[in-house]
């Protein structure tokens, strides 16, 4: 399928904006020398990658996943229930747009309260239309009226991000949800930890492992999109996957921060992935909680190939 120009629908921290120009250079290598007859994503998060490759490319078959219920709930609902999600958050915009500041802050805190009492009464395993439609609308519209587009939660597992005082949040991008129903057509969408996505990958899969980036200081947190942390261990549990993967044969990418950019003499990722292709590109990041503090650093991007060599 190539389906028409989608693009996330969320904004997602750890988004790829800037590591995209680098990873399709890349996909497009792989394309031009592979029969790539499936395409694994297990931390889905926004999915720039996976929009990006499903409006440039022929993909076959994708299996996308990722351990948020609701970023999944919510794929779900926009492939199975686009304009009935439309509809509903074409009315949260219409409400927001007409309001001045201080009613848009009173909307979004009750919205953002009711998203947190209804959780402990979701079934997960259940798509039934009215309750998952609204529940993904709260989720569109939070993520795009919040601080940043963040999403956090407290031990709890409750959201607990702050509004974000934006003029003019496109809430109900309607043509974008129809591009991106579009895509995710014929897509197998999972919930889970990533390791459940292993017995989908095969000799020619292409697979793209973009993880809970590992804080390269100790004030800089990007791992907390869920209630369970992403910690050394996980990283470790992914490598482990990675190797068992490229035993398949299947084509792996797999990007991360680079705790070398503070720390010259932390090669954890060189350690744990020294069979493999490493580069380092520049990306300008926050590197601790205050904005101003951007800079470049230096991020990873590991293949189990080298290019010329494909
Ligand atoms: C860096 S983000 C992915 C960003 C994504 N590439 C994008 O373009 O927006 C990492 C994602 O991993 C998910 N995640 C965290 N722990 C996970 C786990 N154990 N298994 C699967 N997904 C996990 C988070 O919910 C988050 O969406």
């Amino acid at each position: 399928m190539i389906t028409k120009t989608a693009k996330p629908f969320v904004k997602w921290v750890g988004g790829k904006t800037q590591l995209l120009p680098h990873l399709t250079k890349i996909v497009d290598t792989i394309y031009l020398n592979n029969q790539i007859d499936s395409y694994v994503e297990p931390f889905i998060g926004g999915g720039a990658l996976f929009f990006w490759l499903c409006s440039n490319k022929q993909v076959k078959s994708a299996i996308i996943s990722d351990v948020n219920e609701d970023l999944i709930l919510t794929y779900r609902v926009v492939q199975q229930f686009t304009k009935k999600l439309i509809n509903q958050l074409a009315l949260l915009e219409q409400q927001y747009v007409a309001a001045n500041d201080e009613h848009r802050e009173i909307m979004y805190y009750e919205i953002r309260k009711q998203y947190n009492l209804e959780k402990t009464q979701i079934n997960y395993e259940k798509l039934v239309t009215n309750w998952s439609v609204n529940r993904a609308s709260k989720f569109i519209f939070l993520n795009k009226t919040c601080f940043n587009g963040l999403y956090r939660q407290n031990s709890k597992g409750q959201f607990n991000v702050p509004f974000g005082r934006y003029k003019t949040p496109k809430i109900c991008d309607a043509d974008n949800l129809i591009n991106c129903a579009a895509t995710l057509k014929n897509v197998n969408i999972l919930c889970g930890d990533f390791k459940s996505t292993e017995k989908y990958v095969v000799k020619n899969s292409l697979v793209y492992l973009d993880p809970p980036y590992k804080p390269i200081t100790k004030t800089a947190s990007f791992t907390k999109y869920h209630k369970d942390d992403f910690g050394d261990d996980d990283q470790i549990r992914l490598a482990d996957y990675y190797k068992r993967i490229d035993e398949l044969g299947a084509k792996i990418i797999l990007s991360n921060s680079d705790p070398m950019s503070v720390n010259s003499n932390n090669s954890f990722f060189d350690d744990l992935y020294s069979n493999f292709d490493i580069s380092r590109v520049d990306v300008l990041r926050a590197v601790s909680a205050a904005a101003a503090s951007r800079k470049v650093v230096k991020e990873l991007i590991i293949k189990n190939f080298e290019l010329g060599l494909i």
